[in-house]
């Protein structure tokens, strides 16, 4: 059992982005608790693509909605993110290395950017929705 998981201080105080993200933890604990074979691989890097798309433009939408300043910005991030996915699909369709390895990378990889991306990028627009909240109530 992965001690990875999700909880409560990672909330952004959304119910449907914060589903996302507790999936994405769940696609990593799956990832690391499983014998990566070049077609397990392929199928994670599928799931990743899927959320990506899904969860990136939910967010996107909730931030305009808000008219949140550091839209830009945070847009930056997801679009390296996509960057990062299509080198490593390019990398494991070409290269030699086994999917093993390469599982480890994206494993690594996927734990550190969810955690800062969510507890630094994330919570800046929480708090900017919270605080905007308090301002009308
Ligand atoms: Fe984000």
């Amino acid at each position: 059992m992965s001690n990875f998981q999700w909880n409560e201080k990672l909330s952004v105080g959304n119910a449907e982005i914060d589903a996302d993200h507790k999936g994405l933890f769940e696609l990593i604990a799956e990832l690391e608790n499983s014998a990566v074979t070049r077609g397990f691989l392929s199928y994670i890097l599928g799931r990743l693509e899927g959320y990506a798309a899904e969860h990136f433009a939910r967010e996107e939408q909730l931030m305009r909605r808000v008219g949140y300043p550091g839209f830009d910005a945070h847009i930056r991030e997801h679009k390296a993110f996509v960057e990062w996915l299509e080198t490593v699909k390019s990398t494991y369709t070409r290269a030699a290395e086994s999917p093993y390895l390469i599982g480890d990378l994206v494993n690594d990889f996927l734990r550190g950017w969810l955690t800062r991306h969510i507890m630094e990028e994330d919570m800046k627009y929480r708090d900017f929705i919270s605080e905007r909240k308090r301002a009308s109530n």
